[in-house]
C-alpha cells in the first residue's frame, strides 16, 4: 500500500514485477528516466529511495484522491483519462487492467500529468487535443478549448449549408467569425465538401493552430484563414450564405471568478465580451448583414442569461430572430437570425 499523501509528490516505491528499466542511468539525467523527467518536467529521485510497485487501480485511486483535494471536477474520471492517454488504451480497458503493475517510467509520467492537473491545467492541454464533433483537434494555450455546446452550433451550421441550393449552382460559403483552433470552420468544411469556408481571428497564434488542424483534417485547400479584427479582415467583395460565430461573451468582471482551468489557460481575448458580455453580439448585429446573402443565416453562440437582451439587440438592427436553440443542458445557447424584409 502507498500513502495518499505520497501521490503525486515524491512517489518512490519498492521495485516490483512491472520492471523499472535499465538500472543506474537515471541519476545523471540520461537513459529512460532522464528522458521521462525532461519530457514531463519531473525532479530527480533522491538517492537511496527506490521506485515501488503500483497497480493501475491504485494509481487511479490515489490520483483521484489527490485531484479531489485540489478541487478538480470529476477527479476519478480525470485520473482515468490521463492514465488511459498515457498507456494509449481506451479508458474502459483500464477496468480490465486493474491489477497491471505500472512500469516506473509510467508512474513518473503519470505523476507529471497528475501534478499538472492538480495545478488546474486543463486535461485537454495535458493531452494536447480535444474531440470536437468526433474530430481530434490540437489545442494549446493560444486558443480556447472548443466546448461541447459549440458542437451544436457547428451542427446547425452544416445542416443549413447542406440544404442551401443556390440557383444557378455555385459553391456555398460560410464565415466563422473568431475561429480559434478552427473547430467550427473545419467541421463545416468536412461535413459540406462543396462548401468554401472563410475563418477570421484577431489572434495569429490561434490561426496557426487552426491551420495545423485544417491540414490534419484535409480541408486546408477549402479553408481561408484571415487574421484581423472581425469583418475588417475580409476582402470587400466577400459574401456568405452563413455567418457563424462563437464570440467572446463573458462579462469582463466575471472572468476572475471563472474556474482556474478557464481563467488561467484560455486566452483572455477568447473570453472577454466587454462590460455586459454582449459587445460581440452588438457588433455582429450591426455589421453582419453587409456580408450575408439575402437568404443567408447568422448563427451566434451566447452565454447564460443573455438570450432576451440579444433578441432585442438583433430585432433593433432589423434581424428576424428565427430560433433560440437550447444546449444539451437545456440552457438557451444559440441565436439563429435572418435579415428582415428579404
Ligand atoms: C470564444 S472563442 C471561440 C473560438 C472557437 N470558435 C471555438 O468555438 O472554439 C472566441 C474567438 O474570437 C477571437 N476574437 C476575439 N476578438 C476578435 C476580433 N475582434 N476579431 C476576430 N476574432 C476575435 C478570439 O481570439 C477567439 O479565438
Amino acid at each position: 500500500m502507498i500513502a495518499a499523501e505520497e501521490w503525486p509528490p515524491p512517489f518512490y516505491l519498492a521495485p516490483g514485477p512491472g520492471g523499472h528499466g535499465p538500472p543506474g542511468r537515471g541519476a545523471r539525467g540520461r537513459g529512460w528516466r532522464g528522458r521521462a523527467r525532461r519530457r514531463f518536467g519531473l525532479c530527480a529521485r533522491p538517492r537511496g529511495r527506490s521506485i515501488a510497485r503500483v497497480t493501475v487501480l491504485e494509481a487511479i485511486q490515489r490520483s483521484a484522491e489527490f485531484l479531489a483535494k485540489k478541487g478538480v471536477d470529476a477527479p476519478r474520471l480525470q485520473a482515468e483519462l490521463l492514465l488511459a492517454h498515457l498507456l494509449q488504451l481506451p479508458r474502459m480497458r483500464l477496468y480490465l487492467s486493474f491489477e497491471r503493475v505500472l512500469a516506473a517510467g509510467e508512474v513518473e509520467a503519470l505523476r507529471g500529468f497528475i501534478t499538472r492537473r492538480g495545478r488546474r491545467e486543463p486535461l485537454q492541454h495535458i493531452i494536447g487535443s480535444v474531440s470536437f464533433c468526433g474530430r481530434e483537434l490540437a489545442v494549446n494555450r493560444q486558443a480556447l478549448i472548443p466546448r461541447p455546446e459549440t458542437e451544436l452550433l457547428a451542427e446547425r451550421g452544416w445542416m443549413f449549408l447542406r440544404q442551401c441550393a443556390p440557383v444557378p449552382p455555385r459553391p456555398v460559403t460560410a464565415l466563422d467569425f473568431g475561429t480559434g483552433s478552427g473547430g467550427v470552420a473545419i467541421v463545416l468544411a468536412c461535413q459540406c465538401p462543396a462548401a468554401e469556408i472563410t475563418a477570421v481571428d484577431i489572434s495569429s497564434a490561434a490561426l496557426a493552430l487552426a491551420r495545423e488542424n485544417a491540414a490534419r483534417h484535409g480541408v486546408a485547400a477549402r479553408l481561408r484563414l484571415l487574421p484581423g479584427d472581425g469583418f475588417a479582415a475580409l476582402p470587400p467583395d466577400a459574401v456568405f450564405d452563413l455567418i457563424i460565430s462563437n464570440p467572446p461573451y463573458v462579462p469582463s468582471g466575471d472572468i476572475d471568478r471563472l474556474q482556474p482551468e478557464v481563467r488561467d489557460y484560455d486566452p483572455r481575448a477568447a473570453l472577454d465580451g466587454g462590460a455586459d458580455g454582449l459587445d460581440f453580439g452588438r457588433r455582429l448585429a450591426a455589421e453582419a448583414a453587409r456580408w450575408l446573402r439575402p437568404a443567408g443565416r447568422l448563427m451566434v453562440e451566447f452565454g447564460d442569461g443573455q438570450a432576451e437582451r440579444l433578441r432585442a439587440i438583433y430585432a433593433a438592427q432589423n434581424w428576424v430572430v428565427e430560433e433560440i436553440v437550447a444546449d444539451y443542458t437545456q440552457r438557451p445557447r444559440i441565436l439563429i437570425a435572418r435579415r428582415a424584409g428579404v
